[in-house]
């Protein structure tokens, strides 16, 4: 009897090996989660998802975020039901006590008994959703097992941000709602929408028809990049007509899809420069008579709105209806790159100046801003904008969102005001993508070289300001200026992947950040595009560097690696363009050297799709 019990428990405990070897813990990089959560644990066992999936939730928040998984499901080709019932679901979503604060905070366990997101209010429920979504496979599968967890994540920052401008070029409300879709599957939760410049107005507003019949259009579009460019007779336009806007009805359907997934959306009304689209409709509001057109070229004009009682009489009339719109805490002005030759030879100007006791005609845009500022907040509303409201003397409610380098936001810090951190040198993702400047093998663009890695190093809390300063930084956002951007393909391929770089930028705090590991997770969102469609730049094969090249007598040995899981690496020795069936390299490469021999390489994902070729000179 005693050996049979002896027995019986011996068997027993192998029994439970299994389990027990499914729960080793494994690397957090295995699940390919961007933006990396605060804390994760991953183990080998797996929860294999029933044939009909029941998710639990009660509360509007709790049902809202059971949609998107419903939906999700769906594509995995599952059927889900939604009930209030938590007995016997498989996802259970819960509003509910959690040890941080935070409402973007949520907890996550995937165990044999399922999934259970924990959170204390809808954004951190929805953030806990967005994460069970990287857990589950990107397409349709028979058999779906999800990877135990236990994560218990929060944001670094609480300004996720992400700007388009639809100025430059006009995108269409259906466009923009996949733009929010993009952000809100990477946890960044503020959309700037950027509606006005000199090349078109956007928004619908009922007082002023003209914005939308004549601001909202114009002739044509410049070809080619401006800054190439150097004398106004090397310009040639296009000679298509190009705008559009949105109603109030669509603006409030985008807020409100939008809301859904926890975003707030930013409007930016541009004030008093980047306005010549408002002086081609109305004229009386500039310091010279016109005509004026809606701005066929980039850059910056001279001719702005002039600071007249009309002037700010428009500006209050246009945000009395923009502010109704947009239920969130910010309107952003813009601020930026107002040149004063015309409010200097102004006649106006001189007079406000001498009443107002201004010395300096730069003093004049804050006396603005602040006219405007007292405005905004008699209607509940915060003003943010670019970081040269600061040199015309700000007040300390002000917000100022800094994009020429960190100066203005480490100033504006020093100060006691709330700044974003938007650096041009590491967030401007119209900015190239390719080491070779104007790349021929790159689409048009402008502006400098900004690789992923770069964008992945920023970190907003500049080393300049204290700790105690470091609590006015917001956060961080990146932007899209679209001047050479007149596509959905093209935003995308500016977007991705270096969007999930600011994800994790913003969202991880920078002593968990580390390049190599996240270049590792990166990779397993790209068949995640791929089943979504997203057309995201390719990463080229790494390697070809001259750094990397190793060297031993007459031999150099190079070796490829792509961070797209299951990609093929071509490459060719003869100088001419790689593509899908050049040479498939399998090994490091032995390549003799002191022949100048140029070796060019590309990556193909296994959807097919080439990345432009990356290449080296073996010396
Ligand atoms: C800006 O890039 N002009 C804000």
């Amino acid at each position: 009897m005693r050996k049979k019990a002896y027995l019986l428990l011996v068997l027993s405990w192998i029994s439970l090996l299994p389990t027990r070897a499914q729960t080793q813990e494994i690397p957090a990089s295995n699940l390919g989660l961007v933006p990396l959560p605060l804390e994760v644990k991953a183990y080998d066992g797996k929860f294999t998802l029933p044939a009909k999936i029941v998710i639990a939730a009660k509360t509007a928040d709790e049902q809202n975020v059971a949609g998107f998984l419903k939906d999700y499901f769906t594509v995995l080709g599952k059927v889900a039901t939604v009930t209030p019932d938590a007995n016997q679901a498989t996802v259970k979503l819960k509003i509910g006590a959690l040890t941080s604060k935070n409402p973007e905070a949520y907890q996550l366990t995937v165990d044999q008994s399922g999934a259970s997101i924990t959170a204390s209010a809808g954004p951190g429920l929805f953030y806990g959703a967005q994460t069970l979504m990287q857990l589950l496979p990107p397409t349709a599968q028979e058999t779906i097992a999800v990877p135990y967890v236990r994560i218990t994540d929060e944001p670094a920052f609480k300004w996720r941000g992400n700007m388009l401008d639809v100025a430059r070029h006009f995108f269409p409300v259906a466009f923009v709602k996949k733009y929010i879709d993009y952000l809100a599957a990477y946890k960044i939760n503020t959309f700037h929408w950027h509606l006005t410049d000199d090349q078109g107005w956007r928004v619908e507003i009922k007082k002023y028809p003209k914005l939308t019949q004549i601001s909202a259009f114009r002739n044509e579009s410049l070809v080619g990049a401006q800054q190439l460019m150097k004398k106004p007779e090397d310009y040639k336009y296009d000679g298509i007509p190009h705008g559009g806007f949105y109603t109030q009805e669509e603006i409030k359907d985008v807020v409100a899809y939008a809301q859904k997934r926890y975003i707030t959306v930013v409007p930016e009304i541009e004030m008093p420069g980047h306005s010549v689209a408002i002086l081609a409709a109305y004229p009386e509001l500039a310091c010279k008579p016109g005509p004026y057109q809606t701005r066929t070229l980039w850059g910056i004009s001279d001719d702005i709105v002039c600071p007249s009682e009309e002037t700010f009489q428009f500006f209050e009339n246009v945000l009395a209806e923009v502010i109704p719109l947009f239920p969130g805490k910010y309107v952003h002005i813009g601020g930026d790159e107002a040149p004063k030759d015309r409010w200097r030879e102004s006649n106006l100007v001189k007079g406000i100046m001498k009443k107002e006791k201004i010395k300096d005609v730069e003093k004049v845009q804050g006396w603005f801003n602040n006219r405007i500022e007292k405005f905004l907040l008699a209607k509940g509303k915060k003003l943010i904008g670019w970081d040269e409201i600061l040199e015309g003397g700000i007040s300390p409610k002000s917000t100022i969102m800094s994009w020429r380098g960190e100066k203005g936001g480490i100033e504006a810090a020093r100060h006691g005001n709330e700044v974003v951190m938007s650096p041009a040198s590491h967030l401007y993702l119209d900015y190239g993508q390719n080491p070779v400047p104007h790349s021929p093998v790159e689409p048009l663009m402008i502006g400098g070289y900004l690789p992923l890695e770069k964008v992945y190093s920023y970190n907003p809390l500049s080393s300049e300001l204290t700790p105690a300063q470091h609590k006015y930084i917001l956060g961080v956002q990146a932007n899209l200026w679209t001047e050479y951007i007149p596509t959905p393909e093209k935003v995308e391929y500016m977007l991705f992947p270096r969007i999930m770089a600011l994800a994790e930028v913003a969202w991880t705090p920078s002593a968990k950040k580390n390049y190599a590991d996240f270049q590792q997770r990166l990779g397993q969102q790209f068949p995640r595009l791929d089943a979504k469609n997203i057309k995201y730049r390719v990463p080229e094969p790494a390697g070809l560097d001259s750094t990397k090249i190793v060297k031993q007598g007459d031999k150099a040995t190079l070796t490829l690696t792509s961070i797209v899981p299951d990609a093929q690496i071509r490459y060719t020795l003869d100088g001419t363009m790689p593509n899908e069936t050049a040479d498939l390299y399998t090994k490091p490469l032995a390549l003799p050297v002191n022949r100048n021999l140029k070796i060019r390489a590309i990556t193909v994902t296994p959807k097919g799709r080439l990345s432009v070729p990356a290449e080296v000179v073996i010396p």
